[in-house]
């Protein structure tokens, strides 16, 4: 893979195409199968001769046969039984032996532990036809998925499971594009970078290209033949925090009157500058529910990023409900790129998370 933020890519040769025989047992007619000549570059270039590939959508096992074909190992899960069964006749006929489980993440767990992370997600809105599945395949289906933010919501436990399998430093890869739904542009893959950005690091995008004949537009008519996906690049990694600006935001919070304790690597690293830099700084607050008010407006009108587990929060927020969640997350990154994130728990949680 070269420094281009873009990949012009060509059909594959029909050896390498999903067999019209399988494509015509498929439901769907095979019409969601991606290329092998997609995967490959992303293949050679995020893994390790020898590493081990992981599709959480592995549909017809097209990312499988890339990463097999590039000398990698590889693993898939796919939620529709009919279709792993394709999967695994297909890359059997390429006699490669590569595991194919039924079920999707966080309760089905990949097949076997993997470097990479390599997919293309399914996309809201297909038109998947409801009936042809069994109750159980139906049941996890994205593409069966009505309603938009339960979909982005899947999609973040799903993505949530592969954090937790990939070892530090892994990749993880997702393929996906904006749609057109309803008259209107649904950025998809917009969302699903702000999903995986909870997550991971991101690392950049590249904009797959599939030649396509152009066709004429009338005037003001802003609809393209989308004929491009973005490939956005993400890798499970520890993000550096700036401990000089967390410092001072810790001595800011004092000033403007909030009690905290410090506890945590922050207290560590704050005693003995040798030891391991902190990730983040933990802040014990009492449990005052006007006071916790007053500390939230306060990293809101500064600009902090708030949010549980994960997602974006908009104060106020009831003590409870940050019992239920441990901690929330406060986030600010300046114009040098210089990261603060403190995380906010109530002191009695702190004794109890210690003794679990
Ligand atoms: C875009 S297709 C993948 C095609 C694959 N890249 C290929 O070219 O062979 C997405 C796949 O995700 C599967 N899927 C949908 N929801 C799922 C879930 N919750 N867990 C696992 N697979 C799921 C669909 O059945 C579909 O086969």
């Amino acid at each position: 893979m070269d420094s281009r933020s873009w990949l012009l890519l060509e059909p594959d040769p029909p050896q390498l195409q999903l067999p019209e025989d399988l494509r015509a047992r498929d439901a769907f007619g095979g019409r969601d199968c991606g290329w092998v000549a997609q995967m490959r570059p992303f293949v050679r270039h995020f893994a390790a001769p020898g590493a081990r590939v992981f599709d959480p959508f592995c549909g017809f096992g097209t990312t499988l046969l890339a990463a097999a074909l590039e000398g990698r190992e590889a693993c898939g899960l796919e939620i529709d039984p009919a279709r792993a069964q394709l999967a695994r006749e297909r890359l059997h006929r390429h006699g490669i032996d590569a595991p194919v489980a039924v079920g999707s993440l966080p309760d089905t767990p990949a097949p076997k532990p993997f470097e990479l992370c390599l997919t293309n997600v399914p996309y809201f809105g297909c038109r998947w036809p409801e009936t042809a599945d069994s109750a159980d395949a139906r049941a996890g289906q994205l593409y069966l998925e009505r309603d938009y933010d339960a979909y982005l919501q899947r999609l973040r436990d799903i993505f949530h499971g592969v954090r937790a399998a990939l070892p530090e430093g892994g990749y993880c890869i997702a393929m996906a594009e904006n749609l057109e739904l309803g008259g209107r542009t649904l950025p998809l893959a917009w969302d699903l970078a702000r999903v995986l950005g909870a997550l991971f690091v991101a690392r950049g995008e590249r904009l797959l290209c599939y030649a396509r004949e152009s066709r004429p537009l009338a005037a003001g008519d802003a609809r393209t033949d989308r004929s491009h996906e973005y490939a956005l690049v993400f890798q499970k990694q520890r993000e550096r925090i700036c401990l000089d600006s967390t410092r001072d935001e810790l001595q800011a919070l004092r000033e403007a009157g909030f009690g905290f304790e410090l506890h945590g690597g922050f207290a560590r690293w704050l005693a003995d500058p040798g030891a391991r830099e902190p990730a983040d700084a933990d802040l014990l607050l009492a449990d005052d529910q006007a006071e916790f008010d007053r500390l939230l407006w306060w990293l809101h009108e500064r600009h902090y990023a708030l949010s549980l587990w994960g997602e974006p929060l908009q104060p106020p927020l009831r003590l409870p409900r940050l019992r239920e969640h441990w901690y929330v997350r406060a986030q600010r990154r300046d114009r040098l790129g210089r990261l603060v994130r403190l995380d906010l728990s109530l002191v009695d949680q702190a004794g109890a998370s210690a003794t679990q």
